[in-house]
């Protein structure tokens, strides 16, 4: 009796679990970003989440939840329902380097999210303030080892991609700067074009603008290829700094237990977005690199994921 109870409370609830898949979504959806509004997770969580909308029919409305390098929002993320009305854009700092800098951390990025997918890759680039006293990277390898303390580092937190990246920067210089935390590089780099502080490394997708409008000086990208979106743009290895090369990537996540419907239905309205020849054309202009066929799937962003903590983990260890 207690069996057949059992198993007919499952089958109920199997049932409830496949018709709220079916309806879903019917009330908006709340994305969450955990840096501040303007920078790189914003800027792409807007440009997919405005089309993903239209296919899923419902709004993706942007809750930016900034603080702790992004570890905060992406705690509230990985507690949040997992019904799929809340989602989050995470990135290498919050599901690649955050571990190895938290020893506290209260998420697992492998085990508390069910990946949804990649939303874009994005290559790291080494920018000062426009009048940066250093001509090509050479020189500002030259002024930041000379300088040390004197030259303010600006980043978004620690375990952010900025942060993981400059300490990166720093380490092989063989110096440390002054670090200058901000909730996002939104913020840093409005600090960075009004003079306020003098170098950071950041995603294409925030700086590329800038950097075309000559509000900012930037030394070199960190990725074998220069991009099409910056092509005066040398490569580390061209300008000298060959071991420097760091990308990041920006992803879809949503809390452990999600349904597999519900997850199917986000991936396939995000690759839908990828596909569309409008957004397509505004993650290119910012030099973001869509993710090919295979690097679409949920199930590919799982290992990826597992394999960018152990792959940061050492390094960040080593830099500290
Ligand atoms: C980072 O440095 O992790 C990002 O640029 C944060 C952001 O999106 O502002």
């Amino acid at each position: 009796m207690k069996f057949l109870a059992k198993l007919a409370f499952a089958a109920a609830a199997l049932a409830a679990g496949s018709a709220s898949a079916q309806t879903y979504p019917n009330k908006p959806i709340t994305m969450i970003v955990p840096f501040a509004a303007g920078g790189p997770t914003d800027v792409i969580a807007r440009i997919v989440g405005e089309n993903m909308s239209r296919t899923l029919g419902q709004q993706i409305v942007i809750e930016n939840v900034a603080g702790a390098g992004g570890t905060t929002g992406t705690t509230r993320a990985s507690t949040s329902a997992n019904d799929g009305y809340t989602v989050m854009m995470g990135h290498m700092g919050t599901h690649g380097a955050a571990p190895a800098l938290y020893p506290n951390l209260k998420y697992d990025p492998t085990k508390d999210f069910e990946p949804i997918g990649l939303a874009a890759g994005t290559p790291i680039l080494i920018v000062a303030k426009k009048n940066f006293p250093a001509a090509d990277l050479k020189a500002f390898v030259e002024y930041v080892k000379a300088n040390g303390d004197k030259v303010n580092q600006a980043h978004a937190g620690v375990g952010s991609v900025s942060h993981s990246t400059g300490i990166l920067l720093t380490s092989q210089i063989g110096t440390k700067t002054t670090q200058v935390p901000y909730t996002g590089t939104g913020p840093a780099l409005n600090d960075l074009i009004s003079g306020q502080v003098d170098i950071l490394t950041d995603q294409i997708v925030n700086v590329a603008e800038q950097i075309r409008a000559g509000t900012i000086r930037a030394y070199a990208i960190a990725t074998p290829a220069r991009s099409p979106a910056l092509p005066d743009i040398p490569t580390t290895k061209e300008a000298g700094l060959p071991g420097y090369e760091v990308s990041a990537w920006n992803a879809m996540f949503a809390a452990k237990g999600t349904s597999k419907d519900i997850v199917a239905k986000l991936n396939e309205a995000l690759v839908k977005a990828l596909d569309d020849e409008t957004t397509k054309k505004r993650l290119l202009d910012l030099g973001a690199v869509l993710p090919s066929g295979e690097e679409r799937t949920s199930a590919w962003l799982g290992t990826f994921v597992a394999k960018e903590v152990e792959r940061w983990n050492p390094v960040l260890k080593a830099s500290k």
